[in-house]
């Protein structure tokens, strides 16, 4: 028998992609399924960016881009780096990829060796653990609640960092909390940081563009941590490009040429239409983000309404797009003895998928398919509220 490797046999599938495929496979077979797996704007790709991609055909850009991404990509990210967050990147410092996923699995295999640790605070987006145990390093998992709104504070971090401690994995706006760190908050985690020479702070902010908070503040704008931030953004949710798959990493010179050399040996650089699309996502038109976002607050405003009313239930506000997190609050005997994801007609995760038991994320990606009537089997378990079902989710649009 052929024999597959431990380091493989080690890795978790990707729950939310093999959630995403079941409601799929589901669908095809005419079930009406409510997908609330995989983060994934519904909306169309912008039409000036579909036709940036069929005006790259056109001029025959159908041969290998440079590993690190073409230089006018790699600009266009720069400068909207800088007119957006106020930080500075040479295009020497930027490394595109096959998505946000992908340069962010490329910086930890760069930087990672066996042993070293990661601190990464949960409930976190399922694939910073697995990434971590890929590179044979060891996930320090720091847990917040809902009553710190998922955020952790500087005391916990502080406890957690050791002289193995190599990098630290923030996501702000996060997946799946929702949360997003006030430039205050951050300030109190850069205290701690700075006197942490050996530690590199990774910093995904592909939600960045999906809040509803007003304010941004990008973990690179402080200077106290110059040369030592990592900022993992792309296309995919902001101009819902996921299918596209073209992300980045910003960071330290040494490191974006760690990332071009790993690269360039398994994936060779990013399609190059889809990289022509990026380019025109960054320097066209900003309103279609904008309109984006706001549809997602919408939803966001009517599923945390609804969730509320959930007995038992204790729903955070999200602050970005991610999801509403909710909390069970019922003793163990009266709670559902399963999730989501055995419920007919939606599709949900595990509730340990996110490295928090007892708590559920809830996303409304998609407008609501046309379900009339309240599910019984649902509001019989407890397990959502009839009028999570009801048709006013329908006028949830974009
Ligand atoms: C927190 C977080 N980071 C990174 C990614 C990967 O994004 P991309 O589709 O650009 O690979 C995702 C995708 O869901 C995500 O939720």
């Amino acid at each position: 028998m052929t024999q597959i490797s431990e380091r493989n046999r080690s890795l978790a599938v990707s729950q939310t992609l093999a959630m995403s495929q079941r409601s799929a496979e589901l669908r095809a077979k005419g079930v009406d399924v409510i997908n609330l797996s995989v983060g994934e704007p519904d909306f169309n790709t912008p039409d000036h960016i579909k036709q940036a991609a069929k005006q790259a055909i056109d001029d025959n850009f159908s041969f290998y881009s440079p590993v690190a991404g073409f230089l006018s990509l790699r600009k266009a990210i720069a400068a909207n780096l800088a007119q957006v967050n106020g930080v500075e990147y040479a295009p020497e410092q930027i490394v595109v990829g096959n998505g946000a996923k992908q340069a962010l699995c490329n910086v930890i295999l760069s930087i990672i060796n066996p042993g070293d640790e990661v601190v990464i605070p949960t409930p976190a987006w399922v694939s910073y653990v697995e990434m971590v145990k890929l590179a044979e390093g060891v996930p320090v998992t720091v847990p917040a609640d809902i009553r710190q709104n998922f955020k952790i504070t500087d005391e916990q971090l502080r406890s957690v960092i050791t002289p193995r401690t190599r990098m630290v994995l923030l996501c702000s706006p996060s997946n799946p909390t929702g949360a997003v760190y006030t430039h205050d908050e951050l300030r109190s985690l850069v205290n701690v940081l700075k006197d942490c020479p050996n530690v590199t702070v990774v910093s995904d902010e592909i939600y960045q563009h999906i809040n509803y908070t007003g304010s941004f503040t990008s973990m690179a704008s402080f200077k106290e941590l110059e040369g030592r931030v990592v900022v993992i953004n792309g296309v995919s949710k902001a101009y819902a490009m996921t299918g596209w798959r073209i992300g980045f990493m910003a960071g330290p010179v040494e490191i974006a040429k760690a990332v071009t050399k790993l690269q360039g040996q398994y994936t060779s650089g990013a399609s190059s239409i889809a990289q022509k699309a990026a380019e025109a996502a960054y320097t066209g038109s900003q309103q279609c983000v904008e309109d984006m976002r706001r549809a997602f607050e919408r939803r966001r405003d009517l599923i945390c309404g609804l969730a509320a009313e959930v007995p038992g239930w204790k729903v955070n506000r999200p602050r970005s797009r991610c999801g509403s997190r909710s909390r069970d609050t019922r003793p163990e005997s009266q709670r559902p003895r399963r999730c989501f994801l055995s419920v007919p007609g939606s599709l949900g995760l595990h509730r340990t998928t996110f490295r928090r038991p007892r708590h559920q994320r809830l996303r409304r990606p998609r407008p609501i398919p046309s379900r009339r009537s309240p599910c019984g089997h649902c509001r019989r378990r407890g397990i959502l509220p009839p009028r999570l079902h009801s048709p006013q989710l329908r006028h949830i649009r974009r």
